[in-house]
């Protein structure tokens, strides 16, 4: 079963432990900046320590030497999959993978790297006032994965709605990992342009990360239940 990652936003440890007391089940998580920050590098060892997989969402920008040393530390976390943006360029890139490749200790599996391509808050005008890049949101989405995907990365955080057009230009084994999920029916909150499990299962995502509806509903578990089975296409 593909399971779908869940965004543990939370401010502080015990929100984190208050919701996975819930779960006899190991999980795939993701840790963003929001807990990372006030929590520190061991609430990522803790869920290791748990057994749940670990999607450590810091989406880096810095200069090349930079992020490879922050990478090397973050290989030694464990994590399953990690991020930068994509907007740090070709050199930071292949730094960022570099220092995942060396910090991985011996018969481990590096962690999957991903990049942003543009954030989904930034609308087409936006990017071309704030950014001066003067192509289509769209071509500058393409021209990002396609840089990540020559600088050895293995796929792309997207919009479910830009799967195709992202394998189109790169190939059908580059990664997209896709949130903006909402299973039909529920609170669509601030996401704008959402997509079912079973829409993105559908259109081909390869990871979906999903978060309020799950850690906001009545039952986390069930919901947690009911996505899982729409994202693995059994409804
Ligand atoms: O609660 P919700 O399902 O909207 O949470 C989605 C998670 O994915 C949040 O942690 C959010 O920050 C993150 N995310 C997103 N859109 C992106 C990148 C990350 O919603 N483009």
């Amino acid at each position: 079963m593909n399971r779908p990652i869940i965004a543990l936003d939370f401010p502080d440890r015990q929100g984190v432990e208050d919701f996975l007391s819930q779960f006899d089940e190991k999980l795939f998580v993701k840790v963003g900046m929001e807990l990372f920050y006030q929590e520190g590098p061991d609430v990522v060892t803790w869920l290791r320590e748990l057994g749940h997989d670990v999607f450590l969402d810091l989406k880096l920008h810095d200069i090349p030497n930079t992020v490879e040393s922050a990478m090397r530390g973050i290989a030694k976390l464990g994590v399953a999959l990690t991020n930068v943006h994509g907007a740090g360029g070709q050199l930071m890139m292949e730094g960022a993978l570099r220092g995942l490749e060396e910090g991985t200790a011996e018969g481990q599996r590096r962690p999957q790297l991903i990049a942003v391509t543009q954030l989904t808050s930034t609308s087409e005008e936006a990017m071309q006032h704030d950014q001066l890049i003067k192509v289509s949101l769209a071509e500058s989405v393409r021209h990002y994965a396609q840089l990540a995907q020559a600088s050895g990365l293995d796929g792309v955080v997207c919009s479910a709605l830009e799967v195709a057009e992202i394998k189109g230009a790169t190939s059908d084994y580059f990664v997209c990992l896709t949130p903006g999920i909402r299973p039909s029916g529920s609170q669509v909150g601030d996401q704008k342009r959402v997509v079912t499990p079973a829409d993105a299962h559908r259109i081909g995502s390869d990871y979906i990360v999903v978060g309020r509806p799950i850690t906001q509903a009545e039952n986390p578990v069930e919901a947690y239940r009911r996505i899982l089975t729409e994202w693995n296409g059994d409804n």
